[in-house]
Protein backbone atom coordinates (compact mmCIF):
# COMPACT_ATOMS: atom_id res chain seq x y z
CA UNK A 1 0.00 0.00 0.00
CA UNK A 2 1.03 3.50 -0.84
CA UNK A 3 2.24 5.39 1.77
CA UNK A 4 -0.09 8.93 2.88
CA UNK A 5 1.37 12.05 2.51
CA UNK A 6 -0.72 15.25 3.29
CA UNK A 7 0.31 18.82 2.52
CA UNK A 8 -1.40 21.62 4.29
CA UNK A 9 -0.62 24.83 1.35
CA UNK A 10 -0.68 28.83 1.80
CA UNK A 11 -0.62 31.73 -0.18
CA UNK A 12 3.61 31.00 -0.48
CA UNK A 13 3.21 28.06 -3.29
CA UNK A 14 1.44 30.11 -5.67
CA UNK A 15 4.08 33.16 -5.02
CA UNK A 16 6.17 32.04 -8.06
CA UNK A 17 3.35 31.67 -9.89
CA UNK A 18 2.64 35.98 -9.50
CA UNK A 19 -0.05 35.37 -7.05
CA UNK A 20 0.40 37.79 -3.90
CA UNK A 21 0.79 36.20 -0.51
CA UNK A 22 -1.55 38.48 2.07
CA UNK A 23 1.30 38.80 4.64
CA UNK A 24 4.67 39.50 3.02
CA UNK A 25 5.38 43.08 2.54
CA UNK A 26 3.41 44.38 -0.18
CA UNK A 27 1.05 41.86 0.31
CA UNK A 28 -2.87 42.03 -0.37
CA UNK A 29 -3.71 43.09 3.30
CA UNK A 30 -1.20 45.81 3.22
CA UNK A 31 -3.61 47.16 0.65
CA UNK A 32 -7.11 46.20 1.75
CA UNK A 33 -8.73 45.84 4.88
CA UNK A 34 -10.06 42.30 5.95
CA UNK A 35 -13.01 43.93 7.60
CA UNK A 36 -14.12 45.46 4.17
CA UNK A 37 -13.62 42.26 1.47
CA UNK A 38 -13.34 39.47 3.49
CA UNK A 39 -16.31 39.61 6.16
CA UNK A 40 -19.49 39.15 6.32
CA UNK A 41 -20.13 42.53 7.45
CA UNK A 42 -18.02 43.78 4.81
CA UNK A 43 -20.57 42.40 2.67
CA UNK A 44 -23.39 43.92 4.24
CA UNK A 45 -21.65 47.15 4.05
CA UNK A 46 -20.93 47.50 0.62
CA UNK A 47 -21.46 44.11 -1.43
CA UNK A 48 -19.97 46.31 -4.90
CA UNK A 49 -16.38 46.36 -3.55
CA UNK A 50 -16.24 42.95 -2.06
CA UNK A 51 -17.37 41.65 -5.69
CA UNK A 52 -14.61 43.81 -7.59
CA UNK A 53 -12.01 42.79 -4.83
CA UNK A 54 -12.85 39.10 -5.80
CA UNK A 55 -13.42 39.30 -9.45
CA UNK A 56 -9.99 41.15 -9.48
CA UNK A 57 -8.41 38.12 -7.54
CA UNK A 58 -9.64 36.03 -10.08
CA UNK A 59 -8.94 37.74 -13.15
CA UNK A 60 -5.44 37.26 -12.27
CA UNK A 61 -5.98 33.85 -11.34
CA UNK A 62 -6.93 33.15 -14.73
CA UNK A 63 -4.15 34.22 -16.09
CA UNK A 64 -1.45 32.36 -13.46
CA UNK A 65 0.27 28.85 -14.34
CA UNK A 66 0.94 26.25 -11.97
CA UNK A 67 4.93 26.53 -10.74
CA UNK A 68 7.44 23.74 -10.11
CA UNK A 69 5.70 23.44 -6.56
CA UNK A 70 2.16 22.34 -7.40
CA UNK A 71 3.68 19.63 -10.00
CA UNK A 72 6.00 18.62 -8.33
CA UNK A 73 3.32 17.62 -5.62
CA UNK A 74 1.48 15.82 -8.67
CA UNK A 75 4.35 14.17 -9.43
CA UNK A 76 4.44 12.66 -5.89
CA UNK A 77 1.44 10.97 -7.02
CA UNK A 78 3.16 8.51 -8.59
CA UNK A 79 4.68 6.56 -5.79
CA UNK A 80 2.91 7.80 -2.74
CA UNK A 81 -0.81 8.47 -1.62
CA UNK A 82 -1.15 12.08 -1.91
CA UNK A 83 -3.69 14.64 -0.07
CA UNK A 84 -3.32 18.37 -0.45
CA UNK A 85 -5.42 20.28 2.01
CA UNK A 86 -4.86 24.23 0.77
CA UNK A 87 -5.88 27.82 2.17
CA UNK A 88 -5.44 28.66 -1.13
CA UNK A 89 -8.53 30.13 -3.47
CA UNK A 90 -7.02 29.05 -6.48
CA UNK A 91 -6.83 26.09 -9.19
CA UNK A 92 -3.50 25.84 -9.03
CA UNK A 93 -2.90 22.65 -7.14
CA UNK A 94 -5.57 20.93 -10.17
CA UNK A 95 -4.33 22.84 -12.82
CA UNK A 96 -0.59 21.37 -11.63
CA UNK A 97 -2.13 17.49 -12.12
CA UNK A 98 -2.93 16.98 -8.18
CA UNK A 99 -5.99 15.00 -7.59
CA UNK A 100 -7.05 15.42 -4.12
CA UNK A 101 -7.18 18.58 -2.96
CA UNK A 102 -9.15 19.94 0.16
CA UNK A 103 -9.97 23.94 0.00
CA UNK A 104 -10.53 24.73 3.44
CA UNK A 105 -11.15 28.87 2.17
CA UNK A 106 -13.10 28.38 -0.55
CA UNK A 107 -12.54 28.58 -4.48
CA UNK A 108 -12.53 31.68 -6.41
CA UNK A 109 -13.81 30.18 -9.54
CA UNK A 110 -16.90 29.38 -7.85
CA UNK A 111 -19.89 31.16 -6.74
CA UNK A 112 -22.72 30.67 -4.34
CA UNK A 113 -25.94 31.68 -3.46
CA UNK A 114 -26.63 33.49 -0.48
CA UNK A 115 -30.25 32.15 0.29
CA UNK A 116 -28.75 28.21 0.22
CA UNK A 117 -25.08 27.64 0.88
CA UNK A 118 -25.39 24.10 -0.69
CA UNK A 119 -26.16 26.14 -4.31
CA UNK A 120 -22.62 26.42 -5.73
CA UNK A 121 -21.92 27.14 -9.25
CA UNK A 122 -18.24 26.82 -11.59
CA UNK A 123 -18.04 30.60 -12.05
CA UNK A 124 -14.73 31.48 -14.05
CA UNK A 125 -15.72 35.10 -14.71
CA UNK A 126 -16.53 38.18 -12.54
CA UNK A 127 -19.94 37.93 -10.27
CA UNK A 128 -22.31 40.87 -10.92
CA UNK A 129 -24.54 42.65 -9.27
CA UNK A 130 -27.78 41.33 -10.32
CA UNK A 131 -26.22 37.56 -10.72
CA UNK A 132 -28.60 35.22 -9.24
CA UNK A 133 -29.05 31.51 -7.98
CA UNK A 134 -31.86 29.33 -9.40
CA UNK A 135 -33.58 30.84 -6.05
CA UNK A 136 -33.10 34.06 -6.43
CA UNK A 137 -31.00 35.51 -4.36
CA UNK A 138 -27.50 37.42 -5.47
CA UNK A 139 -24.59 35.25 -6.16
CA UNK A 140 -20.95 35.58 -3.35
CA UNK A 141 -18.07 34.42 -3.89
CA UNK A 142 -17.45 31.21 -2.78
CA UNK A 143 -14.85 31.87 -0.34
CA UNK A 144 -14.57 31.40 3.55
CA UNK A 145 -14.26 34.69 5.54
CA UNK A 146 -13.21 35.89 8.70
CA UNK A 147 -15.31 35.14 10.85
CA UNK A 148 -17.40 32.46 9.23
CA UNK A 149 -17.10 28.76 9.64
CA UNK A 150 -14.46 26.63 7.70
CA UNK A 151 -17.04 22.89 7.47
CA UNK A 152 -13.35 21.36 5.68
CA UNK A 153 -11.88 21.06 8.68
CA UNK A 154 -13.98 17.67 8.76
CA UNK A 155 -12.40 16.77 6.00
CA UNK A 156 -8.86 17.77 6.93
CA UNK A 157 -8.31 16.75 10.26
CA UNK A 158 -9.01 12.68 9.46
CA UNK A 159 -6.60 13.23 6.39
CA UNK A 160 -3.58 14.69 8.88
CA UNK A 161 -4.31 12.32 11.58
CA UNK A 162 -4.17 9.31 9.05
CA UNK A 163 -0.41 11.26 7.51
CA UNK A 164 3.00 9.31 7.49
CA UNK A 165 4.69 12.09 6.24
CA UNK A 166 2.95 16.14 7.00
CA UNK A 167 4.15 18.84 4.68
CA UNK A 168 3.79 22.30 5.51
CA UNK A 169 4.34 24.92 2.52
CA UNK A 170 4.25 28.42 2.31
CA UNK A 171 1.61 29.65 5.00
CA UNK A 172 2.13 32.13 7.66
CA UNK A 173 0.46 30.12 9.93
CA UNK A 174 -1.20 32.77 11.85
CA UNK A 175 -4.69 32.04 10.62
CA UNK A 176 -6.53 29.29 12.61
CA UNK A 177 -8.41 26.64 12.69
CA UNK A 178 -6.08 25.55 9.47
CA UNK A 179 -2.75 26.59 11.66
CA UNK A 180 -3.70 24.29 13.94
CA UNK A 181 -4.16 21.49 11.64
CA UNK A 182 -0.28 20.38 12.17
CA UNK A 183 -1.42 19.12 16.16
CA UNK A 184 -3.17 16.34 14.79
CA UNK A 185 -0.29 14.47 13.07
CA UNK A 186 0.83 11.67 14.57
CA UNK A 187 4.02 12.59 16.83
CA UNK A 188 6.17 9.90 15.30
CA UNK A 189 5.80 10.88 11.70
CA UNK A 190 8.44 12.92 9.65
CA UNK A 191 7.33 16.55 9.35
CA UNK A 192 8.39 19.31 6.64
CA UNK A 193 8.16 22.79 6.83
CA UNK A 194 9.04 24.72 3.70
CA UNK A 195 9.12 29.04 3.38
CA UNK A 196 11.92 31.13 2.35
CA UNK A 197 11.45 33.80 5.46
CA UNK A 198 12.66 32.77 8.92
CA UNK A 199 9.65 31.90 10.98
CA UNK A 200 8.52 30.81 14.58
CA UNK A 201 8.76 27.18 14.39
CA UNK A 202 5.95 25.26 15.49
CA UNK A 203 6.86 23.19 18.57
CA UNK A 204 6.20 19.87 17.82
CA UNK A 205 8.23 16.37 17.49
CA UNK A 206 10.19 15.47 14.17
CA UNK A 207 9.73 18.54 12.47
CA UNK A 208 12.42 19.96 9.40
CA UNK A 209 13.08 23.46 8.40
CA UNK A 210 13.53 23.82 4.43
CA UNK A 211 14.33 27.52 4.52
CA UNK A 212 14.17 27.63 0.87
CA UNK A 213 11.30 29.28 -1.93
CA UNK A 214 8.44 26.27 -2.73
CA UNK A 215 10.37 26.01 -6.10
CA UNK A 216 13.13 24.97 -5.10
CA UNK A 217 12.49 23.50 -1.53
CA UNK A 218 9.13 21.67 -2.95
CA UNK A 219 11.22 19.90 -5.66
CA UNK A 220 14.38 18.89 -3.26
CA UNK A 221 12.01 17.22 -0.87
CA UNK A 222 9.46 15.49 -3.40
CA UNK A 223 12.47 13.86 -4.94
CA UNK A 224 14.10 12.88 -1.83
CA UNK A 225 10.20 11.44 -0.71
CA UNK A 226 10.27 9.44 -4.53
CA UNK A 227 13.60 8.06 -4.19
CA UNK A 228 13.08 6.65 -0.75
CA UNK A 229 9.77 5.36 -1.78
N1 LIG B 1 7.69 30.02 -1.49
C1 LIG B 1 7.23 29.56 -0.28
N2 LIG B 1 6.73 30.37 0.67
C2 LIG B 1 6.71 31.69 0.41
C3 LIG B 1 7.16 32.25 -0.81
C4 LIG B 1 7.68 31.33 -1.79
N3 LIG B 1 8.16 31.74 -2.97
N4 LIG B 1 7.00 33.59 -0.75
C5 LIG B 1 6.46 33.86 0.44
N5 LIG B 1 6.28 32.73 1.16
C6 LIG B 1 5.71 32.53 2.51
C7 LIG B 1 5.85 33.70 3.45
O1 LIG B 1 7.12 33.72 4.08
C8 LIG B 1 4.71 33.43 4.44
O2 LIG B 1 5.14 32.58 5.48
O3 LIG B 1 4.34 32.31 2.37
C9 LIG B 1 3.67 32.69 3.58
C10 LIG B 1 2.48 33.54 3.20
O4 LIG B 1 1.77 33.86 4.36
P1 LIG B 1 0.37 34.62 4.26
O5 LIG B 1 0.47 35.76 3.31
O6 LIG B 1 -0.08 34.92 5.64
O7 LIG B 1 -0.60 33.54 3.56
P2 LIG B 1 -1.37 32.32 4.21
O8 LIG B 1 -0.63 31.74 5.36
O9 LIG B 1 -1.78 31.43 3.11
O10 LIG B 1 -2.68 33.04 4.78
C11 LIG B 1 -3.66 32.27 5.40
O11 LIG B 1 -5.07 34.16 5.52
O12 LIG B 1 -6.12 36.07 4.73
C12 LIG B 1 -6.13 34.75 4.81
O13 LIG B 1 -7.73 33.45 3.85
C13 LIG B 1 -6.43 33.95 3.61
O14 LIG B 1 -5.94 31.64 3.20
C14 LIG B 1 -5.39 32.87 3.65
C15 LIG B 1 -5.02 32.82 5.12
Amino acid sequence: MKKKVVVLTGAGISAESGIRTFRDSNGLWEEHRIEDVASPEGWHRNQELVLDFYNQRRRQVLECKPNRAHIALAELEQKYDVSIITQNVDNLHEAGGSTQVVHLHGELLKARSTKDENLIYDWPRDILTGDTCEKGSQLRPHIVWFGEAVPKMDEAIPLVMKADVFIVIGTSMVVYPAAGLINYAQYEIPKWLIDPNDMPLPRIPNLKFINQRATVGVDYLVKQLLEQA
